[in-house]
């Protein structure tokens, strides 16, 4: 049975002391979930974030690494300094990173490749945009993205990598797949595992829906069979709003 992750991508939001608060407001809201909590937060509140969540049942992830562990790369932080600083997640090839920072197919690939090799569990996005969608592409384009991620990794690395489903056009816009839909398409993406994986791989895989999940449609997401948590941006800046979503099923 795959565990339910339910995890918040602040964004470019938060200042130190508003992640502070955030997370000493959470804290009691969701302590003893059986769900995976993470809040993955900007490299500014990472430090304040790692020390506030200790000794609570809430993990820190990052939005981004760069796949090198040092050198001259003005402006980056490698995985090995996030792992320095307690971080346990970082997300890899959000639809924002791969559309404003031109980040490829081969660039995520690497970076996952490298978050495992510096102890960071990797959550890796993947989504079609509404004009691949209306082509009737989007399945090719989610699978592919799938595949490239994964290529090279252990199985067992594979079977620690969680992918999140997030279609470009569901981000952000108050549109929300239809849980069918969502839930066809992350089957889709665990068939592809199974097929080049093996099933019982497949059936390991964490895979989480992400695009406007808020907590009046969570419960209805989260219930579906293939749909494993969420990847919440706009409603996890808010106590309630997040721990709403991390208790749908009490
Ligand atoms: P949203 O963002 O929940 O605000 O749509 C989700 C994401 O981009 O991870």
């Amino acid at each position: 049975m795959r565990k339910k992750v339910i995890a918040g991508n602040w964004k470019m939001n938060m200042l130190p002391n508003e992640a502070i608060q955030m997370i000493n407001d959470l804290e009691p809201l969701v302590k003893g979930t059986e769900n995976e909590v993470i809040l993955c937060v900007p490299y500014i509140d990472i430090f304040y974030a790692t020390l506030n969540a200790q000794n609570t049942n809430i993990k820190i992830g990052a939005q981004n690494m760069h796949f090198e562990e040092k050198g001259a790369y003005t402006g980056e932080i490698s995985g090995q300094m996030l792992k320095s600083v307690g971080v346990d997640y970082v997300i890899i090839g959000h639809s924002e990173r791969r559309q404003y920072f031109m980040e490829t197919d081969e660039i995520v690939n690497k970076k996952v490749k490298s978050a495992f090799k510096y102890g960071l569990l990797p959550i890796v996005c993947v989504g079609e945009t509404l004009e691949q969608r209306e082509s009737g592409n989007a399945y090719d384009i989610i699978t592919n993205q799938t595949e490239k991620a994964l290529d090279g990794l252990e199985i067992s690395q594979i079977e620690n990598t969680i992918i999140a489903y997030e279609p470009v056009w569901a981000i952000g816009t108050g549109k929300t797949a239809t849980s069918e839909d969502a839930n066809d398409a992350i089957k889709e993406i665990r068939k592809k595992i199974g097929g080049k994986y093996g099933q019982d791989t497949a059936e390991r895989v964490i895979i989480l829906y992400g695009g406007s999940m808020k907590p009046t449609n969570a419960k209805e997401l989260l219930e579906m069979s293939d749909i494993d948590g969420g990847l919440i941006g706009g409603a996890s800046l808010l106590a309630d709003d997040f721990s709403k979503i991390v208790n749908y099923n009490k």
